[in-house]
């Protein structure tokens, strides 16, 4: 924990590109109890009992904060839609472990990895959160961080949400991917829906005596008692420092492969120390990519609990997540996350995924195929005794102006010397992918914000 808060530490100041990002699990736990710290944004929906996501109605409570901008993603499929660079991201991960690393690892047959992906983004908070050891009060549970469908559903914030339920289907290695949800601030490469993949292995003492023979006649498992047992900074208590070691060696070798897969055998790759509920030791791997460490994905030995949940106890495992935006705007040079979201076929038939998947392939660089004006506003205003927490605010701006908005930024905040209130001023840049926004269109726009801002989140306009 002290290395994972150090780890955290040094990476507060540094922008998190939507990839497995560890400043969100890293977070120390909040010290109220989980309820809704505000009221559910109202949205306008026909009915208000239910919430209808996929076909499927959900009865709403007061933790009911999915806005109808995120219901509308809901089902989009784009890791379906041929040639879309991130289904071309994904089919590469999957042709690295499941033929092109086989070749180099005797131990893992061709096709060993099971590919889970069409499991419904609607997950239970049991399988979002508890299943995975995340403390009850940890920030990442608050309605400001994550879509509650109502109190016990939500959209998945991560695939590892789907961990247990795959493990108990009896998999040793399996890769999850789809769409995930967070509510978050706005710029080019946040977006409240995005998309992770999700690896998981695990190894049987017979597999882990084959990568190392001298763990064929000593146990992977520490008894308890044993001067042994115990966590360290390198294992979990009930592992033999051998066995994780082992695993470790197996999981960093494989990332590492898989990183020269896409970003070309040259690409120098580094272990940074980190902190996730479900694993222990952990790690981000980062690429130095045009002189800059970039993190790509989050790691580590999988919290025997977890397995021991999903009824394979007997067995050590390792998993890591990663998002697939994060690797595809560096890979093929996107600018922007909302591209991925277009339907406007000069995107995607930029992209082929055939010639992707060749061996060898370079990947092709994204050519921009329209850049319209941007237009920004400012809006201030004094926040509410009652609280104010800026992701409101960044849904609000989504619900009303959707992919129009670019970006939100905060230019600047005070706190009145005299009355003690405090004043943000946000700046909103509108820009369209597909066409020039007119100064009344704009406007329009920028005012019903500042109404709703106002009327919903109770702030007092300046
Ligand atoms: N679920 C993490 C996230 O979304 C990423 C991650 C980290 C997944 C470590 C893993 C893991 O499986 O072992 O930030």
């Amino acid at each position: 924990m002290v290395a994972a808060l150090g780890g955290l530490a040094r990476r507060l100041g540094r922008a998190c590109l939507r990839s497995a990002c560890s400043r969100r699990w890293a977070s120390t736990t909040t010290t109220t109890a989980t309820k809704p710290s505000h009221p559910a944004n109202p949205s306008p929906s026909p009915s208000p009992d239910h919430i209808t996501l996929l076909g499927t109605a959900y009865p709403r409570d007061r933790w009911t904060n999915v806005s109808p901008s995120i219901q509308a993603k809901l089902g989009r499929g784009l890791l379906t839609v041929p040639n879309h660079p991130l289904r071309i991201i994904k089919l590469r991960i999957e042709q690295y472990l499941n033929e092109t690393r086989p070749g180099t690892d005797p131990l893992l047959a061709p096709r060993a990895f099971a590919i889970v992906d069409s499991l419904s983004p609607v997950v239970t908070v049991q399988q979002n959160f508890d299943s995975l050891l995340v403390p009850a009060d940890h920030v990442s549970r608050q309605p400001r961080d994550t879509y509650y469908v109502n109190q016990n559903q939500v959209l998945r914030c991560h695939t590892s949400a789907h961990q247990v339920q795959t493990l108990r289907e009896g998999h040793d290695a399996v890769l999850i991917a789809g769409d995930v949800f967070r509510r978050d601030e706005i710029d080019a490469s946040h977006y409240p829906a995005f998309h992770q993949m999700e690896g998981i292995r695990l190894f049987s003492h017979d597999t882990l005596a084959k990568y190392n023979p001298e763990i064929a006649g000593s146990p992977i498992f520490e008894q308890a008692g044993s001067p042994t047992y115990g966590e360290t900074a390198a294992k979990q208590k009930s592992h033999t420092a051998l066995a994780a070691a082992v695993v470790e060696r197996d999981l960093k070798a494989t990332l590492d492969g898989l990183a020269r897969h896409l970003f070309g055998s040259e690409i120098q790759v580094r272990w940074v120390d980190a902190y996730f509920p479900f694993t222990h030791p952990s790690w981000e791997m980062e690429v130095l990519f045009h002189g800059k460490w970039l993190e790509v994905l989050g790691c580590g030995v999988v919290q025997q609990q977890i397995l021991s949940n999903a009824g394979v106890e007997n067995k050590l495992g390792w998993a890591f997540g990663l998002g697939l935006e994060r690797l595809a705007m560096v890979l093929f040079g996107i600018p922007d996350i909302r591209l991925f979201w277009s339907t406007d076929s000069r995107f995607v038939s930029q992209f082929s995924e055939a010639a992707a998947l060749n061996p060898g392939a370079n990947a092709v660089k994204f050519q921009e195929f329209s850049r319209f004006l941007s237009r920004s506003k400012d809006t201030t205003f004094w926040l509410p005794s009652s609280g104010f927490e800026d992701n409101d605010f960044f849904e609000l701006v989504r619900s009303i102006a959707s992919d129009l908005v670019e970006n939100v930024q905060m230019i600047d905040s005070f706190v009145h010397p005299k009355t003690g209130r405090t004043s943000k001023c946000f700046r909103v840049t509108y820009r369209s992918y597909e066409r020039d926004l007119s100064h009344e269109e704009v406007n329009l726009l920028h005012n019903e914000i500042r109404n709703r801002l106002a009327a919903d989140l109770k702030v007092e306009l300046r």
